[in-house]
């Protein structure tokens, strides 16, 4: 009987600690940023939103003709979470062209048709190129040729190893896997299309060096073909952030419930866009900002953070590097604001 009142006191101190150590973590920036509150969100949003709304730094690209007629001041943000919650701010509903958002897409469909991640390190390769997107140089200085799906060269590469018997086909399985990412219908834009498809001579002349190197899969007129129609599908912001909500849901769409993407392809496609998503300035956006994410001509750029949301932004002008300026900064306001980079 003498011990049972020590054994209260133990019990009560093992609750105390317990409760101790609950309140420790949570208020640790590392446990708070696990569960993020929700009304945070799209204030953050807004406020990036505003922070932004007058940049004007960058011009529309113009080597796709089409492209330069976009409203230049056009700005919207996204961002869904894995549970499938929206929040916009701005021109979050505008069609645009994916542009090279698309090819982190194209380069998951390859992995997921094939069922072997080791398709891309062979048949494309995994390097960053340093080097601008629609480099040819980096096709003659590196032996893999393509060298990653996120560039140009990598990218046709990708489209053909999407398997097809015609070039309708292939392009219908590309499209419906990103509908599919979406959780929605979604169409080409076609003047966008035949605007590029009319002068898009330095692409051209890419698949064909890669016919040469025996490291383009399809013929490489239909290849480039496709990737054109491919980089022509619209989008919003709002479809973008979906897009990448369900490559931070494990390739699960958030709102169709839909397995996408098998689970195991996500970190390889993810970390394509960590080390190639901005070509020559890829290594300063994970320095900066820390997140996988992939940007396009188009003026779009999503960002994903594996296991809890996906940033989209759109806003036309670009710098140097073919990269979106406003998304680029409201993207990393964002990213800040939430304490999201993963490296933090
Ligand atoms: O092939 C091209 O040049 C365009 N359709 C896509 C390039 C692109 O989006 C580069 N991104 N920043």
């Amino acid at each position: 009987m003498k011990a049972t009142p020590c054994f209260i006191t133990l019990a009560v101190l093992r609750k105390m600690a317990l409760v101790l150590v609950f309140l420790l973590f949570s208020t640790h920036p590392a446990w708070a940023r696990l569960s993020v509150d929700a009304d945070i969100l799209g204030q953050v949003l807004q406020e990036a939103h505003a922070l932004f709304a007058d940049d004007t730094e960058g011009a529309n690209a113009d080597y796709i003709p089409e492209l330069a007629r976009v409203p230049s001041e056009l700005f919207g943000l996204a961002l869904v979470t894995v549970d499938g919650q929206v929040f916009i701010a701005g021109d979050a509903d505008y069609d645009f062209t994916i542009q090279s958002v698309s090819k982190p897409f194209t380069a998951a469909l390859v992995l997921q048709e094939h069922d072997d991640p080791e398709i891309l390190v062979e048949k494309v390769g995994v390097e960053p190129t340093g080097l601008p997107f629609n480099s040819v140089l980096a096709v003659e200085l590196h032996a893999s040729r393509s060298v990653n799906p996120l560039v140009n060269a990598g990218a046709m590469a990708a489209v053909s190893l999407v398997p097809a018997e015609s070039d309708m086909e292939r392009f219908s399985k590309i499209k419906q896997f990103h509908e599919a990412m979406a959780g929605q219908e979604l169409s080409v834009i076609e003047e966008v299309y035949r605007s590029e498809a009319a002068t898009n001579q330095g692409n051209r002349a890419i698949a064909h060096l890669l016919k040469k190197y025996g490291r383009i899969y399809a013929d490489p007129e239909e290849a480039l073909d496709v990737y054109t129609r491919q980089c022509a599908i619209g989008v919003t912001a709002r479809v973008l952030a979906m897009m990448g909500a369900t490559l931070a849901n494990g390739g699960v769409n958030p709102i169709s419930k839909e397995q996408v993407l098998e689970a195991r392809h996500v970190p390889k496609v993810l970390a394509l866009m960590l080390t190639a998503g901005f070509y020559d300035e890829s290594g300063r956006w994970a320095y900066d900002v820390g997140l996988p994410a992939k940007t396009g001509v188009g003026g779009g750029i999503v960002a994903v953070v594996p296991g809890k949301l996906a940033v989209a932004a759109f806003s036309p002008r670009l710098n140097q590097a073919g990269n979106s300026v406003r998304a680029m900064r409201a993207i990393e306001y964002v990213s800040q604001r939430l304490g999201l980079g993963l490296f933090q």
